[in-house]
């Protein structure tokens, strides 16, 4: 079996974020998105797996996950030249996949426990195509699947009156028949070639599409609240490690402080990770919280928030929280007259001021 891990997209729910970096690339509990899915492959046995890239965002991946030796893997990296869909991915990841059978996983999607199990329910009773499914509060926002006798019978992309609240979790198992179904389908009201609707495709020639439901969280981490529930999730299974310095600083429950991170005077309150290099003076980091590599804070309090490399928050009079710091972002207090705020922003960012 071959893995897939689609990684192109745009990432537009998470601007300004994504103007400058993959989504995939974005941290939670300091460790890319992607790498996640990377680490359920190898987890599950799968040594063979094609990202998907966009010409765009494809070196940066590149050279975050390299050829897969660092997670055991042997990487190959296929590039998608449009965003044209999820079944189109497929097709173009084709030459790659040849007739194998093969897990496909989105990128910015976080799974609890892994896809051995799956991978195991697959090969046990090899249907045409095994698809994931968990009970949402929103299913319109993502592809929706309606069951009969614990066989798959119909699916529809965030359907705008939503027949059922199982929404398509972002990892499929499929023989190559799906290059087939890929092939016949039309592009969809968004102009994409929809998983979805090839799977659908199969279910209408006869194919044996097995539903399996998800028993453990699942995070598609597209949008910001997502991302923070992700950083959450992940942060609640650590555990402590302070490899860092610690100066007159105290640290309750369950914490990682990387080696080379300074803290003077610093309070943590885990569960919260502290990248190599980050340098904490007179400060307040509360439960979850991911500061990442060289991020300075000083005379402030943050609680609830990821902050990517590099960033620095200084001087706060109120505490920042439930907030996404981009690479090398500075907060400070400013001291020239007049007494003002002073903003220099991407587009598409939002700042929630006291
Ligand atoms: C995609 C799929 C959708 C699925 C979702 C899971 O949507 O099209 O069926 O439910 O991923 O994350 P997208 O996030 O690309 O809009």
């Amino acid at each position: 079996m071959k893995g897939l891990i689609l990684s192109g997209g745009k990432g537009t729910r998470l601007r300004p974020i994504t103007h400058t970096s993959a989504k995939q690339l974005v941290p939670v509990a300091n460790t890319p998105v992607l790498f996640y899915g990377i680490r359920a492959m190898a987890d599950a046995g799968i040594d063979e797996v094609g990202i998907i890239i966009a010409p765009e965002t494809g070196d940066e991946i590149r050279t975050a996950a390299g050829d897969g030796s660092q997670f055991g893997v042997k990487i190959t990296y296929v590039v998608q030249d449009e965003p044209a869909g999820l079944a189109h991915a497929v097709l173009t990841a084709e030459p790659f996949l040849g007739t194998d059978p093969f897990v496909m996983y989105l990128g910015d999607n976080l799974l609890q426990g892994g896809i051995g199990e799956l991978k195991q329910a697959f090969e046990s009773s090899a249907p045409d195509a095994l698809i994931l499914l968990t009970p949402v509060p929103d299913p319109e926002h993502y592809g929706v699947a309606e069951l009969e006798d614990g066989r798959v019978v119909r699916l529809a992309e965030k359907p705008p009156e939503p027949r059922t609240n199982l929404a398509l979790v972002g990892v499929y198992m499929f023989t190559s028949a799906i290059h087939d179904a890929a092939r016949a389908i039309e592009p969809s009201a968004r102009g994409e070639l929809e998983i979805t609707d090839a799977i659908q495709h199969l279910v209408d020639n006869g194919s044996r599409v097995e539903p399996h439901i998800v028993n453990g969280w699942w995070k598609d981490t597209g949008r910001l609240d997502d991302m923070l529930a992700a950083n959450r999730l992940i942060l609640d299974t650590i555990q402590t490690r302070l490899d860092g310095e610690l100066i007159e600083s105290q640290v309750d429950g369950r914490v990682v402080i990387e080696a080379g991170a300074r803290l003077e005077r610093a309070a943590v309150r885990g569960p919260a990770v502290i990248g190599a290099g980050a340098k904490l003076t007179d400060c307040y980091i509360g439960p979850y919280t991911a500061i990442g590599d060289d991020c300075v804070i000083e005379h402030a309090e943050v609680e609830h928030s990821i902050l990517l490399a590099g960033s620095s928050v200084r001087n706060l009079d109120g505490r920042m929280e439930s907030s996404l710091l981009g690479r090398n972002v500075k907060i400070d207090r400013g001291d020239r007259q007049p007494r003002a705020y002073r903003f220099m922003v991407g587009d598409n960012s939002e700042i929630g001021i006291l």
